[in-house]
């Protein structure tokens, strides 16, 4: 365990920290301005950062445990954003870890990243680790955000840049909680929203927040890869629809996702746990985390990384094979004095990968519908933390994730499927030798126990719920406010006409 660095502030020499969009491919490395609106490099179709020239004066930890102690007034949230409101986010109050926009009162904030790191003694003794041997474990409770699971954190960021650029409207493709998080951002900033989501791949509690906050909700007859192909197809290459993509593949989202790090790092008093281990997706999150060491460790704040841990369900475990079984690795590429983010790897390996994929006609399937995804858009991010973090990728059953979930719940608040994963994980890890029964270690709950009450209610019961579900497109709403889904063919045209844009 290390201490992080403390050092004497530096005083403002006037000058502000320059952001740029740069691509990460270390032999493209194209770079573009804040305030284009893109989906990926233009040049080469990579994967875009967020880039910073830290020129500004460097923060400090007192700065951010400061502004936690803010009191008010409060506005509106969504609305135009007050010094206190910023400080009351757990996401804006470490503003200067991802100082992209141009003035605080562009700044989006609903009161996001309010959450908890909390001790897991019981947990920990049931997991094999060895407390009195210096063993902790620790849980990061991202369910007790407004839309209930972490994707909030990223959605301040991105409706920042979105209002930054003047977009009206915004889409994503989601498995639930993307969905959710954008629906509640787009009700209190007034932008339009179109969610598209798989046909019968969402959880009911995700899909209800949808609804209640006036998405329109596109149900696609189709897999979350068809949906995001289909709205990556409207919002980068239909310009004259003006939609603004708020996935993942959005580098200002995992802007906002940095501060998850920066509240555990502050929740353990700004040591450095041995071990993170996070559920992968899409896999925004875990590239978040290693963007976020790897800066903070350039800007000083601390002095080594933690290591990272992984964990994809069996059922759906691209990562783990292509990391694993192909072996290929993020080689990082210095390129000036900043943080390294540019690398090389093996492009055809991935490539070979998907290709066998499709020829098998495999398809993603877990019980934890949050991480069912065949082609996790940001892969290659995940793969530049893995090789910052010294990471390791693992997989579990949808057995042992349902039982980890309920064990969270028999001894903390509670964590929806996918976030039973990393305690699962956790499990396998130490058994393994691999995590040590002495370390410290965090693992992230990514979303709330109350996401899929029909997980939990079948594991408690043996009742299947989702088996007496109806045709949501059958059913007749009678409410004021009814604001049902809307069924669609996976054709561009059909798409179109739903979203009223044609
Ligand atoms: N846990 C939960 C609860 C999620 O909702 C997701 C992703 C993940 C973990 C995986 O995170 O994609 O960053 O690796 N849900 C997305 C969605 C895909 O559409 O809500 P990731």
């Amino acid at each position: 365990m290390t201490t992080a660095q403390s050092r004497p502030s530096t005083p403002s020499q006037g000058t502000r920290t320059a952001a740029r969009q740069q691509c990460l491919d270390a032999d493209c490395a194209a770079v573009y301005p804040v305030s284009q609106v893109l989906v990926s490099c233009p040049k080469c179709g990579g994967l875009l950062d967020v880039d910073y020239d830290w020129a500004g004066p460097r923060p400090e930890w007192s700065t951010f445990e400061r502004r936690a102690l803010t009191k008010g007034p409060r506005r509106m949230a969504g609305g135009e954003a007050t010094t206190a409101a910023i400080d009351f986010s757990g996401v804006w109050r470490f503003r200067e870890i991802m100082p992209f926009f141009e003035r605080e009162d562009q700044i989006v904030t609903i009161g996001e990243g309010r959450t908890n790191l909390q001790k897991a003694d019981h947990l920990a003794c049931e997991l094999g680790f060895d407390l009195s041997g210096g063993g902790e474990l620790f849980l990061q409770y991202e369910g007790f955000n407004p839309s209930g699971s972490f994707k909030d954190n990223g959605m301040a960021a991105a409706f920042t840049h979105a209002r930054m650029v003047g977009a009206k409207r915004v889409a994503c493709a989601s498995t639930g909680n993307t969905s959710a998080s954008l629906a509640v951002y787009g009700a209190l900033t007034g932008m339009k929203c179109f969610v598209f989501i798989g046909d019968g791949k969402i959880a009911y509690g995700k899909l209800s927040q949808a609804l209640e906050y006036g998405a329109t909700t596109l149900q696609v007859a189709g897999d979350f890869d068809a949906c995001l192909a289909r709205i990556r197809h409207i919002a980068e290459k239909m310009p004259e629809v003006g939609v603004y993509l708020m996935n993942s593949v959005n580098p200002f989202r995992l802007e906002g996702q940095k501060a998850i790090m920066c509240r555990v790092l502050e929740g353990l008093d700004w040591e450095v746990p041995d071990w993170i281990v996070v559920p992968g997706g899409n896999l925004g999150n875990c590239s978040a985390f290693g963007k976020a060491f790897i800066e903070l460790k350039h800007l000083g704040l601390i002095d080594r990384v933690p290591r990272l841990a992984v964990i994809q369900a069996e059922g759906s475990s691209t990562l783990d094979r292509i990391y694993n079984q192909h072996g290929v690795r993020f080689e990082p590429v210095k390129d000036g004095d900043g943080p390294t983010l540019r690398g090389r790897w093996d492009h055809a390996k991935v490539e070979a990968e998907y290709t066998r994929m499709d020829t098998a006609g495999e398809r993603a399937k877990t019980v934890a519908t949050a991480i069912e995804i065949n082609r996790p858009v940001n892969l290659v991010k995940s793969l530049r933390a893995l090789q910052a973090m010294n990471g390791v990728v693992r997989t579990v059953t949808d057995a042992e994730i349902v039982e980890h979930k309920a064990l969270v719940g028999r001894w903390g608040f509670g964590c929806e499927p996918a976030s039973g994963a990393s305690v699962a994980g956790i499990r396998k890890l130490i058994k393994e030798g691999v995590i040590k029964p002495g370390e410290r270690v965090v693992g992230i709950l990514t979303g709330h126990v109350l996401k899929d009450p029909d997980v939990t209610v079948a594991y408690h019961t043996g009742i299947d719920t989702k088996a007496a579900a109806v045709d949501l497109s059958k059913a007749r709403p009678a409410g004021k406010w009814s604001n049902p889904p809307v069924k669609v063919a996976d054709d561009l045209d059909a798409i179109l006409k739903a979203m009223g844009v044609n």
